[in-house]
Formats: C-alpha cells, structure tokens, sequence
C-alpha cells in the first residue's frame, strides 16, 4: 500500500497536513491507505460503501452502500439519507474522494447541504473530467472562488468557508 493510485498522493497528504492543525476531525468519503496516514494526524470519520474496506484503518466507519447501483454510474451515490444520524455533527475537513469511478462523483452536487460549510472541502481526482466539471458547480453554487492544486498524480479542488 502506498499513497496515490487509489489513494490521495504524498502531496495532497501534505497539503491537508498545511490547511489543518494536528488533532482537528476529518471526515471523508471514501476510505483507503490515505486514511491511516491521516489517522496518525487527525480523528477520521469515514463514509464507505465497499464492505471489504470498512473498518480496515483507524478510523470511525460509517458503512453506507450505495443507491441505484442498477443504473448508470451518474446516477449512483452514497445513500446518505441513511446515515444522515451516523455522520458527525461537528468536522473541521471534509475530503471527497469516493465513492469510486469517474462518474458516481457528480451526485455530489445533490447533497450539498448535508455536508458542514464550516469545514474546508478538499476534492480529490479533478485531473478527471466529471470531477473537474463537479468541483466547479460546487465553487459557482456557493459563489467560492475556485482554487485547484497540483499534487503530482492528481489534481485537487479546495473549498474554504
Ligand atoms: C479513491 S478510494 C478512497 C481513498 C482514500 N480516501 C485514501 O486516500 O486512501 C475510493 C474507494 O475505493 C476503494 N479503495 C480504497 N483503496 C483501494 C485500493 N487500494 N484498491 C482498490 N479499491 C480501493 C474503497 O472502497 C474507497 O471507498
């Protein structure tokens, strides 16, 4: 295992490590080997939907499988609604990087308010397209200023609040 790939890459672990004091609380969606690498910095939350990886790292795991799984991947999401209790009221970085696929991410945009404004948001993989164009509705929605950094293998969006 090792940081990028499947994971968030070195760069974007130390980009969070700039935008974040030690001990603050990330919660993320989509977990992975990125998870203990920040675990040993922060307290994780983690939005999962493939059982195989829940409770693999030192992390709280909220299991949610996801929605529409019989449909195309535009339509498929997290079935968030389900776990809306489970989530943590209070979280100083939310990190998009799942659910997996090029596509699943654009549902995003749909749940918006779900989600702390308080927090920063870091989007992972905008070096692909649907994720570029996601980031991007979500910077106009909340009328942000977009700012898009390069962390080797990926791109990554910030949001600040
Ligand atoms: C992009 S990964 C999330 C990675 C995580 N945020 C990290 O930085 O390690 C999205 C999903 O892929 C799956 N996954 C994580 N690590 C994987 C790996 N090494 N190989 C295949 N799938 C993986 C998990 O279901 C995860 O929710």
């Amino acid at each position: 295992m090792a940081f990028g790939n499947h994971s968030i890459t070195e760069e974007t672990f130390e980009l969070i490590k700039s935008l974040l004091p030690e001990g603050k609380t990330i919660l993320e969606l989509g977990s992975g080997y990125g998870t203990e690498q920040l675990s040993k910095h922060y307290k994780l939350f983690s939005v999962e939907h493939n059982p195989n990886w829940v409770g693999k790292y030192n992390s709280t795991y909220i299991y949610c499988p996801l929605i529409n799984q019989d449909k195309s991947e535009f339509e498929q999401w997290y079935n968030i609604d389900l776990v809306l209790e489970e989530l943590p009221k209070d979280y100083d970085l939310l990190l998009v990087d799942g659910p997996p696929s090029d596509f699943r991410r654009t549902n995003f945009i749909n749940h918006i308010t779900k989600f702390n404004k308080e927090a920063i948001w870091v989007f992972d993989d905008l070096q692909r397209e649907y994720d570029l164009i996601t980031y991007k509705k979500v910077c106009e929605m909340l009328e942000k200023e977009e700012k898009i950094i390069d962390c080797g293998q990926k791109m990554v969006g910030i949001v600040e609040h």
